[in-house]
């Protein structure tokens, strides 16, 4: 070996110029989407403490928010909502009134074809016992009964004029009971992102205090184990064969390896949620000066993207769509 190697992948690497051109992952606005909180009876957007910068809207910060989101070019809003009251079979999420559906109908005509309105399709936010299904006489979350939810819960969110709904209940069967629900009601242009491989991550705590949640427990039953690979397959597959649009992994940088797994495989559009914990960390570690905030999100975003997935669910989308803009991605 001579001490002047011929191949030198540093030759690339010198400028930023030469980085930009070779870059092999490139961000693009339209492949970001915003979740937004929209909270019931305020006059005024409450902070959430766990995720500065991050607010429960009111009805009139939400138009305002929507509006710059359409402005900032990125591709889609995901909305949940949180009800000022709450039951056990979660009805204000059937509700046509319910704050989820009559602030999906706020964006729908705040935002016109300037980027896609999508809905969280779980009951969580509306159950007073915080799980995302209904319970048994055992207080266990029956499956099956909980589809029934499922299916109008998905009726209301199309009459409202969502476009894309993402199932993120993690119940068996629930892509197939959904979209014969909206197929049966005259809504069968209606798409539906499916959370297939989504875990039972702790990195969801901040999205807890976010959406108000009742839960005591956990939701071991129906979401994920963390160190299962394979079944996240096998929930992608299950959901493509069910007549899912878009499938996705929840939450992101812990599971690029299931990410890359469906990615290299799926027919579909495969998405990534880049969840309230991940934004949290790097907003705290970077609030004491211990991370370079940018860089640390950008890395991030990017990696998620690298690993395969085509759009990203991300607090910071609108943010990120500023630096695209302005070329400060690099
Ligand atoms: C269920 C839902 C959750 C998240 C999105 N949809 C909470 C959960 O499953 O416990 C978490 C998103 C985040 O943490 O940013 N409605």
């Amino acid at each position: 070996m001579p001490d002047n190697p011929t191949v030198r992948p540093r030759r690339l690497r010198a400028t930023p110029a030469l980085r930009r051109q070779v870059a092999e992952t490139r961000l693009h606005s339209a492949d970001l989407v915003l979740p937004m909180f929209v909270r019931e009876g305020r006059s005024e957007p409450t902070p959430i403490s766990s995720m500065p910068g991050v607010v429960q809207h009111s009805t009139d910060s939400f138009r305002r928010a929507v509006s710059e989101a359409c402005e900032s070019g990125i591709g889609g809003i995901m909305l949940f909502g949180v009800p000022e009251t709450r039951d056990a079979v979660g009805s204000g999420a059937t509700d046509p009134n319910g704050i989820l559906n009559a602030a999906t109908r706020i964006a729908v005509e705040e935002a016109g074809d300037a980027l896609t309105v999508q809905t969280d399709l779980c009951l969580d936010e509306f159950t007073d016992h915080g799980h995302c299904g209904v319970l048994d006489r055992h207080g266990r979350v029956d499956n099956d009964a909980t589809l029934k939810r499922y299916r109008d819960m998905a009726v209301a969110q199309a009459d409202a004029g969502s476009q894309i709904l993402g199932l993120s209940g993690m119940m068996d069967g629930q892509v197939a009971a959904t979209r014969d629900a909206l197929d049966q009601t005259g809504h069968p242009e209606v798409a539906l992102l499916a959370y297939s491989a989504k875990y039972a991550s702790a990195l969801y705590g901040p999205f807890r205090e976010a959406v108000d949640s009742q839960l005591t427990g956990d939701r071991r039953t129906y979401q994920m184990d963390p160190g299962n690979r394979r079944e996240g397959m096998r929930e992608a597959s299950l959901d493509i064969a069910e007549g899912a649009d878009i499938v996705m992994v929840k939450p992101a940088l812990s599971y690029l390896d299931v990410l890359a797994d469906i990615a290299a495989v799926s027919p579909l559009p495969v998405w990534a949620y880049q969840v309230s914990g991940e934004y949290a960390m790097i907003e705290a570690a970077a609030a004491r000066g211990w991370i370079d905030r940018n860089r640390a999100i950008l890395e991030s975003v990017t990696s998620i993207t690298r690993a395969g997935a085509d759009t990203v669910l991300t607090y910071w989308a609108v943010e990120l769509a500023a630096w695209i803009r302005e070329g400060k991605t690099a």
